[in-house]
C-alpha cells in the first residue's frame, strides 16, 4: 500500500527555508510513502464566503481535491508576526469550508518550521495547532521541530545543510504521520496517551 502525503509550506519565498525543509522532507520518505510538494498556494484567491460553495475558483477546487486524495498532510510553516503567514491561513480558511464539507476534517497532519529567530517558529506552530485543532484535523503531537537560527542552516538557495539531528527529528515526524493516518483509518486501534 502506497501512502500519499501531500506538502504545503507557509512561504512563497523563492529560497524559503520552510519550502527546503519538505524538499529535504521529501527525500527521507520510508518506501511506501511519497511526499508531494504542492506548487499552488500562489494561485489562490483571497478567501470569499460568496465562493466557498458555489462558483468555486479553480485553484481553491484543486487545493481541495489534492487534500482530499491525500491520505495525509504536513505543513512548513514560517512564524509571521508570532502567529502563521496570511498565505497559509488562507489556504486553510479555503479547504476547511464550506461548513460541513471540510477537505481538512479528520485529515492527519504534521507540523514543522523554520526560522532565522532563536525559536524557530515556535509561537507560529502554536497558533498552528490551534487553528487544525479548530478545524478537527488530528495532527502529530511529537517530535515539534522548530528549526531555529534558520539562516545558519540552509544554504543561499534555500537547501537545509546536512544536520543529523533534524534529519532524525524529520523521519521521526513522518513515521508518526504513517502512524496517525493508519490509527485514524482504523479508530479502534488508536491508543490514548
Ligand atoms: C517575519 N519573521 C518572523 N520570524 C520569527 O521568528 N517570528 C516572527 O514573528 C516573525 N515575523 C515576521 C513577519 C513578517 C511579515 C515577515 C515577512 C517575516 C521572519 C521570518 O521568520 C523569515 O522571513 C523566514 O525566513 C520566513 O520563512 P521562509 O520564507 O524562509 O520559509
Amino acid at each position: 500500500m502506497t501512502l500519499d502525503i501531500l506538502a504545503l509550506s507557509g512561504s512563497l519565498r523563492r529560497t524559503s527555508h520552510n519550502s527546503g525543509l519538505l524538499r529535504a522532507l521529501r527525500v527521507m520518505a520510508p518506501p511506501g510513502v511519497t511526499v508531494d510538494i504542492y506548487g499552488g498556494l500562489r494561485a489562490l484567491p483571497l478567501f470569499d464566503q460568496d465562493r466557498e460553495r458555489d462558483d468555486v475558483p479553480a485553484p481553491v477546487a484543486d487545493l481541495r481535491r489534492r487534500i482530499r486524495e491525500a491520505d495525509g498532510v504536513v505543513i512548513a510553516t514560517p512564524e509571521y508576526n508570532s502567529a502563521i503567514p496570511g498565505v497559509l491561513m488562507n489556504a486553510l480558511d479555503w479547504a476547511s469550508r464550506p461548513a460541513g464539507d471540510s477537505s481538512l476534517r479528520g485529515k492527519p497532519v504534521a507540523i514543522l518550521g523554520a526560522s532565522p529567530s532563536q525559536f524557530g517558529t515556535a509561537r507560529g506552530q502554536m497558533v498552528l495547532r490551534q487553528v487544525l485543532h479548530r478545524i478537527q484535523a488530528p495532527v502529530v503531537v511529537e517530535p515539534e521541530i522548530t528549526v531555529f537560527r534558520s539562516h545558519e542552516r540552509f544554504t543561499p538557495d534555500g537547501t537545509l545543510l546536512p544536520d543529523e539531528v533534524t534529519e532524525d527529528l524529520m523521519r521521526r515526524l513522518l513515521g508518526e504521520l504513517v502512524r496517525l493516518i493508519e490509527a485514524t483509518a482504523r479508530p479502534e486501534t488508536a491508543v490514548s496517551a
